[in-house]
């Protein structure tokens, strides 16, 4: 979020304010620039401590995709971490080792490797939008090297995207300078993504169609390997070589445990990288994610930097330089402590609970969900008959009980569908499902009421 500066009469104004009169300040610290004085750690801390109360309380948030619960053992590892910066690494070399390791699991999970000798290719990000940038960063190089090579202009290159695309694409797309061209999502397809479209809108300057596995909005698998077989006779007739990048943000950690057989990776021709969040489920505190080439021919040496101001040689792909090196250390505990088993159990148990209130929503015959085919602990639901309340409202009647249920409308070309969003992670369990259940039917009942004459004034007892 970009901030704005705070304007001098509101400092003023929080100047005399008394706050903390029995514990050593008597007057409200200044917010908005440095204060003159020290005060005492405790101080500090209850302050900063008592102010964040007023946070949503995060095990109930279910609008995010990132991880909001994790084991002890795993808090541990990352307070004792949490000095080690990850770009160190001739300082911190079992630290570097473990995120060689982590890239060697995935590539392993994602089926990079074609034979003993072949040698894993990645590197870990801050989240998937920091990956999405350089997996999109290697295929403008890539494209750009092969128009030059040819004699061909470069000046105009685009990728192909479905309308539900995260916004770091169409991020992506403006800092570096791309087109986007949009499939839009339609009701008539049950709002699914259509790879036929998609091929429609290649050119000769396209960089990359991306599929998405879990999408933001709907949770919906692209049909990548679709994608793959139409793309292969696409590539073919044409003799371009348009890749297909998988933005597996959330389905990345998902589909190897619960859909080993699903073909969404490197086992496709044209898959050529992965994008895949670690603190969403691959259940590390945020923010981790991790950037995945089939192999390094993709990756363009100029974007590799060496440097060896730390000591050593040091290849890095990155945008930023320093970045703490803790979750890297708690995905790698993860990979130990839970294995192949683990996180399938994990998994398995999130989407049994996604399932239960699903299914529940359907037995109410007040919302349906967008999509049938659930495979990722989410679901998106809107309301089954048009009432005169909205999504938006019951979004925030859940608020009171302190639910975090997001309500927003479908992309482009549906914007008419506004939907209800609940990702289930672990700690949301079925007794908290059950709670949650009974809230949203509280809030439709207390709306209905209420909507039933439209004149009165509307009093809400329950915030008097
Ligand atoms: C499909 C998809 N891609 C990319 C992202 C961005 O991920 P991150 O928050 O790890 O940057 C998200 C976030 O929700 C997502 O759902």
């Amino acid at each position: 979020m970009l901030h704005k500066r705070v304007h001098q009469d509101i400092i003023k104004a929080q100047e005399n304010d008394p706050v903390y009169g029995g514990r050593g300040l008597s007057h409200q610290a200044p917010k908005f620039n440095i204060p003159a004085q020290e005060i005492k750690p405790q101080d500090a801390y209850q302050m900063v401590h008592d102010e964040l109360m007023l946070d949503g309380n995060s095990r109930l948030n279910l609008a995010t995709f990132v991880t909001t619960w994790i084991e002890p053992e795993a808090k541990q590892l990352m307070d004792e971490t949490f000095d080690k910066n990850m770009i160190d690494k001739d300082e911190y070399p079992q630290t570097a080792e473990l995120e060689m390791r982590c890239t060697n699991i995935l590539s392993d999970l994602f089926h990079a490797y074609t034979d003993d000798e072949q040698e894993a290719c990645g590197c870990s990000t801050i989240g998937s939008s920091e990956a999405a940038m350089l997996a999109g960063m290697a295929m403008k190089w890539n494209w750009r090297k092969k128009r030059k090579a040819q004699g061909k202009d470069t000046s105009q290159p685009n990728m192909v995207v479905g309308a539900d695309v995260q916004v770091c694409w169409d991020k992506f797309c403006v800092y570096w300078d791309i087109e986007m061209r949009t499939v839009l999502m339609s009701k008539e397809n049950n709002y699914q993504f259509q790879a036929e479209k998609a091929i429609e809108l290649c050119d000769e300057n396209t960089i990359c169609v991306l599929g998405i596995l879990g999408t933001t909005y709907t949770g919906e698998y692209q049909d990548i390997q679709a994608l793959d077989t139409l793309l292969n006779i696409y590539n073919k007739k044409t003799g371009y070589d348009i890749p297909i990048h998988v933005d597996a943000a959330s389905g990345g950690f998902i589909a190897p445990f619960l859909e080993p057989e699903l073909l969404w990776d490197f086992r496709l021709k044209w898959v050529h990288s992965i994008n895949v969040s670690g603190h969403k489920f691959g259940l590390v505190a945020p923010g981790l994610g991790w950037a995945m080439w089939k192999d390094w021919s993709l990756l363009p040496e100029e974007l590799i930097f060496h440097v060896n101001y730390l000591g050593g040689d040091m290849p890095t792909f990155a945008l930023n330089f320093s970045r703490p090196g803790s979750q890297v250390i708690s995905q790698y505990y993860n990979f130990v402590r839970l294995g192949f088993e683990g996180y399938k159990k994990v998994h398995k148990s999130c989407l049994n609970v996604a399932l239960f209130i699903r299914d529940e929503l359907i037995k109410s015959d007040l919302f349906e969900p967008i999509i049938n085919n659930i495979r990722m602990p989410l679901l998106a639901f809107k309301l089954k008959d048009k009432k005169d309340f909205s999504v938006y409202h019951i979004s925030d009647k859940l608020r009171y009980h302190g639910w975090q249920v997001p309500a927003y409308t479908l992309p482009q070309n549906c914007e008419d569908v506004a939907i209800l969003r609940i990702v289930v992670k672990e700690g949301f369990d079925y007794d908290l499902a059950t709670l949650l259940l009974r809230h949203l039917n509280e809030a439709v009942e207390e709306l209905e009421t209420q909507t039933k004459d439209t004149h009165k004034p509307q009093i809400n007892t329950k915030i008097c």
